[in-house]
């Protein structure tokens, strides 16, 4: 796998600040005292994976190698919140983490990300768990190389949580796992506060990047070789508002289709409350902007949608659904479900199922409610856990039903593949995707990687595609 360091040739906002995390880092890397070697662990979701970049990119900078985690000088956890599970795991491994400790008093336990943004978490971690020796938060990760400066100092066990965002700071090192793709953070936050979700809480109010801003750090990773742009946010369908110069996501989109050098382009996530015509329209007309899209439906019912705060019905959902196949030809529609929300009953499970059955979805990730303490949703009555189980297994088995029949539209088909990385079961494979995002194996040499292959699929499952890859002087 190569990976490489970026810095992208552009100044982004919070330009002084960045220049003094910068300055830091420059003192750091001559340090002796420095740690030598890292672990981080990423939870959650792709906005976490980015953050975790910048944690890589700052770790490298100042001269650390990756380590195995029970031998590394600082071991980061960047943690999630959305469920109580992810969270009660956090806890555990640290438990298991202060057993390294004992035996390498010098070693260095950092915690970070939305969890920490969440006061019963501060509380509990202040009073039982002493061997942490840092924490930090979603609104101050960039200033990670100053709060290692200051626990290398001496100044002891390091809190510091923020409750919102000063600025947005920008450009500082990064380093991305694959060289080919990259990812883009378009804005942060969320408005929504769905009455389930912590996110609102832990990530402040929405705030979108100035397009300049975002368009120069792409022009930068094209430069650099990168092929297909991720474009994040929780919610990218509202891009653009509040700036100074509002604009829609599909005129970033029209903008980011314009940069030489990429190829694809992918975004996530959607709100169904604001996707816009202009947006379907946009996904149709532009060229590099891949056809697949992530709607997440959370539940069919009109009801659940209501007390969830949601703001569409059934019927609008499968509204755009249409327009979007409409628009894009074989589009992949992907989405996010929970099943045992406070109050679901047996019929508004199956309207669920119904949308299942009539969007035919590509893929899903399925969660069962997890309480947040909180969120509206935790005072709600909830639901019998044995119940709410037995109808999630039941949406697996119709997902997986539907998956296969799917993918079987692709047999026989020739499709481009970004060539991603060797396959974890078999060295002379290799794993990549499709534009529909479809995960395909086929047979290559892992210099391909990186690279645009076409791949002719001879068969398929519930969850990939296997292929033939042409040779060389076909493609
Ligand atoms: N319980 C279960 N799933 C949740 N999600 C968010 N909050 C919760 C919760 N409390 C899911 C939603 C969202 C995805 C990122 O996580 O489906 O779209
Ligand atoms: Fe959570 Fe809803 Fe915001 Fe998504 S849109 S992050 S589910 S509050």
């Amino acid at each position: 796998m190569s990976i490489r360091n970026l810095r992208p040739n552009y100044r982004g906002e919070g330009e002084e600040e960045a220049r003094r995390q910068r300055e830091i880092i420059e003192r750091l890397k001559l340090r002796e005292d420095k740690p030598k070697t890292y672990y981080i662990a990423t939870m959650g979701c792709q906005m976490n994976a980015h953050d975790s970049e910048k944690l890589i990119g700052i770790m490298e900078e100042i001269g650390a190698s990756p380590a195995a985690e029970s031998e590394a000088d600082i071991v980061i956890y960047n943690t999630c919140c959305v469920r109580e599970n992810a969270e009660q795991k956090v806890y555990g491994r640290l438990g298991y983490l202060k057993t390294f400790k004992k035996n390498r008093p010098n070693m260095k336990i950092a915690l970070c990300g939305c969890m920490m943004q969440e006061d019963v978490v501060i509380e509990k971690l202040k009073k039982s768990y002493p061997e942490v020796d840092l924490i930090f938060g979603t609104y101050n990760i960039y200033k990670f190389p100053e709060l290692l400066e200051s626990l290398l100092d001496g100044s002891g066990r390091i809190i510091d949580i923020w409750r919102a965002q000063e600025e947005i700071v920008e450009d500082l090192p990064s380093i991305r796992k694959h060289s080919f793709k990259a990812s883009v953070n378009i804005m942060y936050g969320c408005n929504n506060f769905c009455t389930y979700c912590i996110v609102p809480y832990v990530r402040g109010r929405e705030r979108s990047r100035e397009p300049d801003n975002i368009l120069a750090e792409v022009r930068a990773l094209a430069e650099s070789g990168v092929k297909e742009i991720q474009l994040l946010g929780q919610n990218v369908n509202s891009y653009g508002r509040g700036l100074k110069n509002e604009i829609t996501f599909a005129q970033l989109l029209e903008m980011v289709n314009e940069v030489e050098g990429i190829e694809r382009i992918r975004f996530i996530s959607s709100h169904p409350k604001d996707l816009s015509q202009e947006l379907i329209d946009a996904m149709g007309r532009l060229d590099k902007v891949c056809p697949q899209f992530h709607l997440p439906l959370q539940s069919g019912s009109d009801r659940l949608l209501k007390l969830m705060n949601r703001h569409y019905t059934k019927a609008q959902f499968l509204d755009e659904v249409r327009r979007l196949k409409e628009a894009v030809p074989d589009v992949s529609i992907t989405t996010d479900i929970i099943v045992g929300f406070p109050g679901e009953t047996r019929e508004d499970f199956l309207e669920t199922l119904d949308v299942v059955r009539q969007v035919r979805f590509d893929g899903a990730f399925t969660f069962i409610y997890s309480k947040r303490e909180g969120t509206p949703a935790a005072r709600m009555e909830q639901v019998d856990p044995e119940e709410a189980k037995a109808n999630f297994d039941e949406l697996l088995k119709l997902l997986e039903e539907i998956g296969r029949e799917n993918n079987k539209h692709w047999v026989g088909k020739r499709l481009k593949v970004l060539a991603e990385e060797v396959s974890k079961n078999d060295a002379a494979v290799l794993s990549g995707r499709t534009e529909h995002n479809h995960l395909v194996h086929f047979k290559a040499d892992a210099s391909l990687i990186g690279e645009m292959v076409w791949v002719t699929i001879t068969d398929s499952t519930a969850f990939y595609l296997l292929g033939e890859m042409e040779k060389a002087e076909e493609v």
